[in-house]
């Protein structure tokens, strides 16, 4: 797919694919893409030419929330989730999109099975003991597990992360790749990530982006001994 935004090519016809339960990394400098890509994959965006498919299924016209109940879920750059509403409310507002809409009127004592998988999404990301706390007043680590934990309540098949780790200490770095290792079954995971460590230890596959074309894909290994990358990316 090519997006444009006026005369830039935020992306230049990019043929990507991503196998059922892979872990694949894009990265690339700032500006490469990344976000544009994942807005594309999220119906947030649609791309100036090119096809999203899906399963075998075209995408590209459907609005979020339909490419949202086919399975496809995100979280975002910045830190998304609602500071007012409680944790638990948080994912289970998510919970209830996926089988009944955005529906914020019914009370939610209508859905016990969207209650406990609600719980079950905290559980996963390790916020059950804070289920009852505002949003607003988690730390920011947690703040960014609890979106990921978001995007797991509406059951997504795909699951595109972007910049999970931004912002976190080394401890809470390390607590969410073992977060993104546990929920890894059954699940493909897209991550967009600047931490190298992260990337090498939990991803099977490498896209890298540069202005907005894809310049490498291949294995961590692959992907750490090419030359041209080293020379835009990770040369320091
Ligand atoms: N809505 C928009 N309107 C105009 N230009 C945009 C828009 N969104 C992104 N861009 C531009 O497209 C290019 C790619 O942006 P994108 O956010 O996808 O990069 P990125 O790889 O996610 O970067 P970063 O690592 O900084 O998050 C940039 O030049 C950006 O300024
Ligand atoms: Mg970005």
């Amino acid at each position: 797919m090519t997006v444009r935004f006026g005369g830039l090519a935020a992306l230049s016809m990019v043929n990507f694919e991503v196998k059922r339960d892979e872990v694949c990394a894009i990265i690339g400098p700032n500006g490469a893409g990344k976000s544009t890509f994942f807005n594309c994959l999220t119906g947030v965006l649609k791309p100036t030419s090119g096809r999203i498919l899906f399963n075998g299924e075209d995408i590209t016209a459907l609005p979020s929330n339909a490419i949202s109940r086919k399975g496809i879920a995100r979280s975002y750059q910045i830190t998304n989730v609602m500071p007012n509403a409680t944790a638990l409310e948080n994912v289970r507002i998510a919970a209830q999109s996926r089988r009944h809409g955005w529906n914020m009127i019914s009370h939610h004592s209508a859905f016990p099975d969207i209650n406990e998988k609600a719980e079950a999404a905290l559980q996963l990301v390790g916020l059950l003991e804070k289920a009852d706390q505002l949003a607003a007043n988690l730390s920011h680590g947690e703040q960014r597990n609890l979106e990921i934990g978001i995007a797991l309540a509406t059951e997504p098949t795909l699951l595109c992360l972007d910049e999970p780790t931004a912002g976190m200490s080394a401890a809470e770095t390390h607590d969410t790749v073992q977060l993104i290792r546990r929920i890894a079954n059954n699940l493909t995971i897209l991550i967009v990530e600047h931490d190298m460590q992260v990337v090498m230890e939990l991803c099977h596959r490498i896209t890298v982006l540069h202005y907005g074309e894809i310049l490498a894909d291949g294995t961590p290994e692959e992907i750490r001994r090419n030359p041209k990358v080293q020379e835009v990316y990770l040369k320091t």
